[in-house]
């Protein structure tokens, strides 16, 4: 069926829509009725179904008579290992470790975290927890110990489940004392932990607290699924927001069963059997959906890559993965493209390898510059699909469902809105605005099923962050145009966040941690242009009366400073020094206008300004460090 007569479909009737999609789900209990309202604005679907992700992602394929073809690919080129792990043995795994977390004590609705490298163990945890029906929390290895120690406060888990290392083309990070620093620093502490050692580096282990991954699965009895309710939370995600306090995304069972299973056919045209590559990392939502949980539910086989675009060992790494392992969708960030486009511009590489599997190639993350769609279309030959997401909807809010029939691609739009997907666009007043005229991106209530329902913790924040604004509406923090062939176009967030590697990054969090540096008495952190990474992080600092230490040296404390709070992962390297900051009138920094003149964009100066001599102060500083731009 193409995508107009689908889309068509759902809009006549959304809860006949899923109702018809959940039949591709092994049920416990199927459910009757799709949408549930009782709480509205707040919605859920499939509430009175009783359902197991694990059983859906890995037993129902060996009961298929499939357990023989590969689940799991593991392609390390930074550990020089490579492993496959069928559907059978990922069953035989996965209960056994779901054995040995109910052996000791966890239970249905119980918090794990997960902070593991990219490793088929990071995705065998995931699949326990869901087996058993407790709640994974899975934290990005990028991120220092006090950002984990922050999750560790939010979500309380019973358990945590860690790997000895992760492996960084220039060095090996070694987890565990990040874990150790991680539990002393948070107030609640898990009961044990479970480590799997990793041969690059040997974790020393706390008697009593840490149980080592093959040690802890002896003598343990296999764990059968559980079946947990519909609106039964899969998994919390940590994303950023405005403030330094991560939100924790609550994933909902069954709608995320239903949806993502929907998403393999129509969106990406692959079933079972197929291969499908995602390269992202299991910290991220894309790791989430679609390393684990999609292609794992739709029988595919799914690799997780350990390694890098470029230097590991060189940019045909990824043609190489695509080549060798049969991949026939492929999904990336821009950023990784222009890695790989800035160390092989002719796209030499490309030719090395045929690829004969691969139908398309999916970008998401954060915006697709024209330039890089255009090279990776021309070096492969094949079509590139730019599709736009959040962690809070978990898949594609509007893509080209290459399944569904390709429609034109626009380059520069991520093309038109997913069934489930009633989007439109506002002006600040909440008044819907023409085609191709810039706005918020909302999406009218209710979001379809699998995107979040609330925040863990928080269910005031969510109302605050994404349902008050407009009410009726989900408010995407995005901006952007619809046009007159309805096609989305995202230009810019809402909020203050920012994209760094098609990594969202809060520089609210950043200038909470400037802030804490004892000699800075003001500071704003902006998200500014980076032909590599799609934006960068650029701090500015006043400091307080009477410092005269050499501002070079608090620089480089703050960076430093920055990496052991937030993590590597924060990219935070350039600061500047200025005597104060561009604000209006009633005391808002003008932190667009500072974005401007360092990408050397025009800018309107704004009638509000406290003082407009300020903006040649600052362009100064920012000529000192080869950055600056021009009024209008
Ligand atoms: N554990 C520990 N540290 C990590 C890490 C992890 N899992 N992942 C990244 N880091 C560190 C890196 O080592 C680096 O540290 P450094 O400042 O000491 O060099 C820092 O975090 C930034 O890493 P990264 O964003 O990977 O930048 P890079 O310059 O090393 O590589 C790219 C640039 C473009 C190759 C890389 O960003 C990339 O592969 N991006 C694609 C990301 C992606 O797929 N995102 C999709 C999310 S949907
Ligand atoms: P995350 O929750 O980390 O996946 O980040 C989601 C945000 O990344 C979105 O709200 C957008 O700001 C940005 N983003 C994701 N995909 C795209 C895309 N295809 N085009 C433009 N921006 C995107």
């Amino acid at each position: 069926m193409s995508y107009q007569k689908v889309f068509t479909k759902w809009q006549t009737n959304p809860e006949q829509f899923w109702l018809e999609a959940a039949q591709d789900i092994d049920w416990v209990k199927a459910p009757v009725k799709a949408l549930n309202g009782k709480n509205a604005p707040v919605y859920e679907w499939f509430t009175d179904s009783l359902v197991n992700g694990c059983y859906n992602a890995v037993d129902r394929h060996v009961v298929a008579g499939r357990g023989d073809q590969v689940a799991i690919i593991h392609d390390s080129p930074v550990t020089g290992t490579k492993r496959a792990i069928t559907y059978s043995e990922l069953q035989e795994n996965v209960a056994r470790l779901a054995g040995a977390l109910s052996a000791k004590g966890v239970k249905l609705g119980d918090r794990v975290i997960i902070y593991m490298p990219m490793v088929p163990e990071a995705l065998e945890a995931m699949l326990a927890c869901a087996r058993i029906g407790a709640i994974h929390s899975v934290i990005f290895g990028g991120f220092a110990a006090a950002e984990l120690a922050v999750r560790i406060n939010d979500c309380t888990p019973k358990a945590i489940i860690a790997a000895s290392c992760g492996i960084e083309p220039a060095r090996v990070v070694a987890y565990k004392p990040l874990l150790d620093n991680a539990i002393e620093m948070a107030e609640h502490k898990p009961e044990f932990c479970i480590i799997l050692q990793r041969p690059q580096t040997d974790a020393p282990m706390i008697p009593g607290r840490d149980f080592g991954w093959v040690e802890v699965q002896k003598n343990v009895a296999p764990a059968d699924c559980v079946a947990v309710l519909g609106n039964h939370p899969a998994y919390i995600l940590y994303t950023s927001g405005t403030t330094g306090a991560p939100k924790g995304v609550v994933r909902p069972t069954a709608g995320h069963l239903v949806a993502l299973n929907w998403t393999m056919r129509a969106i990406y045209n692959v079933g079972v059997g197929d291969v499908f590559w995602a390269a992202s990392d299991v910290g991220w939502v894309v790791g989430h959906s679609y390393i684990c949980y999609a292609p794992l539910i739709a029988g595919c086989t799914t690799i997780i890559y350990e390694g890098k675009p470029v230097g590991t060992p060189d940019a045909a790494a990824f043609w190489r993965v695509i080549d060798e392992h049969k991949v026939r969708s492929f999904f990336t960030a821009p950023t990784a493209l222009r890695a790989i486009k800035r160390d092989d511009p002719q796209g030499l590489s490309v030719g090395r390898h045929a690829m004969d599997n691969l139908q398309a190639i999916f970008l998401a993350g954060e915006r697709a510059d024209p330039d890089t769609i255009e090279w990776a279309q021309r070096h492969t030959g094949k079509p590139v699909f730019d599709h736009w997401w959040q962690t809070e909807t978990g898949y594609a809010i509007a893509a080209n469902p290459l399944g569904l029939g390709a429609l034109p691609v626009k380059i520069g739009s991520p093309s038109v809105p997913m069934p489930g997907y009633d989007l439109q666009i506002l002006d600040e007043g909440g008044h819907p605005v023409g085609t191709n005229i810039l706005g918020a991106i909302v999406v009218k209530l209710p979001l379809p099923p699998g995107c979040l329902p609330t925040l863990w913790n928080a269910p005031d924040r969510f109302h605050k962050s994404y349902l008050a604004h407009f009410p009726g509406y989900y408010e995407t923090g995005d901006a952007g145009f619809i046009d007159d062939d309805g096609y989305i176009y995202i230009m810019a967030r809402t909020d203050d966040v920012i994209n760094v590697a098609g990594h969202r990054l809060s520089t609210g969090a950043m200038e909470e941690v400037l802030a804490a540096h004892p000699d800075v008495a003001e500071c704003a952190v902006v998200g500014i242009s980076d032909t590599l990474k799609g934006q960068s992080p650029l701090g500015f600092i006043c400091l307080n009366k009477g410092v005269t230490r050499p501002h070079a040296a608090i620089i480089a404390e703050c960076v430093s400073l920055m990496r052991e709070k937030i993590g590597p992962v924060a990219d935070f390297k350039r600061a500047l020094v200025i005597d104060r900051l561009p604000k209006t009138r009633s005391g808002k920094i003008l932190r667009a206008i500072m974005v401007k003149l360092a990408d050397q964009q025009p800018y309107k100066e704004p009638a509000t300004i406290d003082d407009p001599a300020i903006l040649d102060e600052l362009r100064e500083a920012l000529q000192s460090i080869g950055l600056a731009g021009k009024a209008l």
